[in-house]
């Protein structure tokens, strides 16, 4: 159980919380919650899994979705290649495979595909689109897609895991450690978010165990001031600003705004401090309000080891963060100040940061229009159900072709 919740207006955050057991014995215990089988399993059905790609290893790709429970329904949204290498053929092959062996339900789409672009713009949500009506670039934005895949499908939980995982086993926990957080909670408004115990990095031919990255332990410390300057009272409660493993219930994914690109992760931060914390101006969204918004951050057991993708994108993921700090209606002169100091020694930035480009709520979006009109018109969508095969107009022979599409 959490030690300690913060409460800053209607958001709730409750402090990290460790896995005891992965598989417990079902034994009371007044400091621990004991999360049952069953109940995990309930929400494993109720729950999408959203894989955002873009030029990941397929073996990694492969091993994530041999790795994600079958009750769950997977969503990879692709920004893969297509021009040179057509990475997304090859990812789509593989799934294609990997749903004959298995019949777990998965569904697949290229982020770039125009008719996925007309979708979005069909059902009156063009804040994503490129000048050539094209969704934009970014992993916020595939996300975005996969929210509404998810929706269409009914599901009442959605939960994201990157491609990039060495360590298929680390998938299986996030997974199930997200069904054991949305046990716990008491609101229908509700995000779990994973902490990683160790990022393992190679320091001299030995493997270290690394507990914190750069951008997190920044992003961490500004989030945890916004806060501190707002309520009088320093607090490190946050410790996930940055987790791109977490996942929501469907209700709140409906309200949230999202930011682009990799601030999307601290932003959702920012969004309910701003929204629903102390100083909110006007609460647009009163049940949520008035249910709460827990906010559970989980400790998983195993490490996480990743894909590194460089200095460069380290220090966009960093701007990005402390952007949305800079931008946030809680950001006094004080904090500005100190982020303006951390952009100059860490990313010698002299400017004021731009804000990011932020997304209003998907809710209003009529999910299942969208999704028909990716199933009768789009090229690179595809919707493997669960158990049956491909679609049922679908014979032998279509199995075994290149691109196989839901009717
Ligand atoms: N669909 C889609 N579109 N996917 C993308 C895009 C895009 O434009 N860009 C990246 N991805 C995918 C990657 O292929 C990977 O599966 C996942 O998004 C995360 O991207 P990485 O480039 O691997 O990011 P990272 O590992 O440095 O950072 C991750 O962890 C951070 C926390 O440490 C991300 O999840 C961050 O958002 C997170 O803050």
């Amino acid at each position: 159980m959490p030690r300690r919740t913060e409460i800053f207006g209607s958001v709730k955050i409750h402090e990290l919380q460790r896995i005891l057991k992965l598989d417990s014995g079902g034994f009371e215990n007044p400091r621990a919650k004991d999360v049952s089988f069953e109940e995990i399993k309930d929400i494993l059905r109720r729950l999408a899994i959203v894989i955002p790609v873009k030029d990941e290893k397929i073996h990694l790709l492969d091993g994530v979705l041999r790795a994600i429970p079958f009750d769950c329904s997977v969503i990879v949204v692709s920004n893969s290649e297509r021009e040179n290498h057509d990475i997304y053929k090859m990812e789509q092959d593989m799934i294609t495979k990997f749903h004959e062996l298995t019949q777990q339900e998965i569904l697949c789409i290229h982020q770039k595909d125009p008719e996925l672009g007309f979708a979005f713009y069909d059902t009156g949500y063009d804040y994503l689109l490129d000048k050539d009506d094209l969704v934009r670039d970014g992993k916020s934005e595939g996300m975005i897609i996969g929210m509404l895949l998810a929706k269409s499908l009914g599901k009442d939980f959605i939960g994201f895991a990157d491609a990039d995982n060495y360590i298929p086993g680390s998938v299986r926990e996030y997974v199930m450690d997200y069904a054991a957080g949305f046990c716990m909670s008491e609101s229908p408004y509700s995000m779990v978010r994973l902490h990683w115990r160790y990022k393992p990095k190679v320091v001299e031919d030995r493997l270290y165990f690394k507990k914190w990255g750069r951008v997190s332990e920044t992003t961490n410390k500004f989030l945890n001031l916004l806060l501190s300057t707002s309520t009088g009272f320093e607090t490190g409660v946050v410790i996930t600003g940055n987790a791109g493993e977490h996942a929501m219930t469907i209700k709140l994914a409906d309200i949230m705004s999202y930011s682009t690109g990799f601030s999307i992760e601290p932003y959702h931060f920012v969004y309910l401090f701003d929204e629903f914390g102390l100083k909110a101006e006007k609460i647009s969204y009163p049940d949520a309000a008035n249910e709460g918004i827990e906010i559970f951050q989980i400790e998983t057991l195993n490490p996480h080891l990743h894909e590194e993708k460089g200095e460069e994108h380290i220090k966009n993921m960093l701007l990005g963060s402390l952007c949305t700090v800079y931008n946030s209606k809680l950001c006094n002169d004080y904090v500005r100040s100190k982020v303006l100091e951390e952009l100059r020694d860490i990313l010698d930035m002299w400017e004021k940061p731009k804000a990011n480009i932020v997304m209003p709520p998907i809710g209003g979006i009529d999910a299942s229009r969208f999704t028909k009109l990716l199933e009768s018109n789009s090229e690179t969508y595809v919707w493997f159900k669960q158990g049956t095969g491909i679609e049922s107009e679908l014979g032998e022979e279509d199995l075994k072709g290149e691109s196989i599409r839901s009717v």
